[in-house]
């Protein structure tokens, strides 16, 4: 087309994936990866992280659940072939405390270091945080929908700004916050990941992808010895 901009595209790192969404993330998007609990979340964000460090960039992730938690997403991505402790990659957990400031933090690392991509695992706590915060500081906006959705939007806007390709994760549950549910109208993109018990199936679907003909349907994804694949249709992995 005349006079469009291409568009640069950050590899995902799950095989199978870019094929789906025109050959990867657009770059400084914000996506969404909602998922239940055990659904790969965690790995499908390590793989992210580890792409970008492969390609030499300089990678953030981010956790909310302390240093048991940087030690635990670490020794899962070994179990996967992926080095996260590596000078290229900052795996680091924010305290509770610091959930009011949270983004703000994001911020100054971000604009300090440089980096190309940032996880923040999981929006969903740092939401359950923020909320706790506002009971502890008592104030007006103590327990208010409204102004929390506000703030998750705020959140997200904020992370866009960065200018960096970003993904975070929302837990998915019933019941689950508003403004978690608000979080995925904000994100540019949004991915699902879904266990079939019954039929012992693990599903990836994309929900949207801004500025991206992606393809719709659920695919069907397992855990090989790198992480996540996504299976083709005549894989033969695929049972
Ligand atoms: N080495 C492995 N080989 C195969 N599957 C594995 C391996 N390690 C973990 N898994 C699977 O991955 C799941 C956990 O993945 P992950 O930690 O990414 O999920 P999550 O969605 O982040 O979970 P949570 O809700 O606890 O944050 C486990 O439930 C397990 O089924
Ligand atoms: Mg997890």
């Amino acid at each position: 087309m005349k006079g469009a901009i291409k568009m640069e595209r950050v590899k995902t790192g799950i095989p199978g994936l870019d094929e789906l969404i025109e050959g990867g993330i657009p770059e400084g998007m914000v996506v969404a990866l909602v998922g239940g609990a055990g659904t790969g979340k965690t790995i499908f964000c390590s793989q992210f992280v580890w792409r970008g460090v492969q390609n030499d960039e300089k990678v953030l992730y981010v956790t909310f659940d302390g240093n048991q938690a940087v030690k635990s997403i670490k020794e899962q991505a070994k179990q996967f072939g992926m080095n996260l402790d590596n000078k290229k990659c900052d795996v680091r957990s924010f305290h509770p405390h610091e959930a009011k400031d949270v983004i703000e933090k994001i911020k100054s690392v971000v604009q300090h270091r440089g980096y190309k991509r940032i996880v923040i695992d999981s929006i969903s706590m740092l939401n359950a945080y923020q909320m706790l915060r506002d009971v502890v500081d008592n104030t007006q906006n103590e327990g208010n929908i409204e102004h929390l959705r506000n703030k998750m939007r705020l959140n997200i806007n904020e992370i866009r700004e960065l200018g960096v390709t970003t993904i975070f994760t929302i837990e998915d549950y019933e019941g689950m916050s508003s403004a978690d549910k608000i979080a995925e109208f904000a994100a540019d993109g949004v991915i699902k990941l879904t266990t079939e018990r019954a039929m012992e199936i693990r599903n990836l679907y994309i929900v949207k992808m801004r500025e991206t003909n992606f393809e719709l349907g659920t695919h069907d994804f397992k855990f090989t010895k790198k992480g996540i694949a996504l299976l083709s249709k005549d894989s033969p992995l695929k049972k």
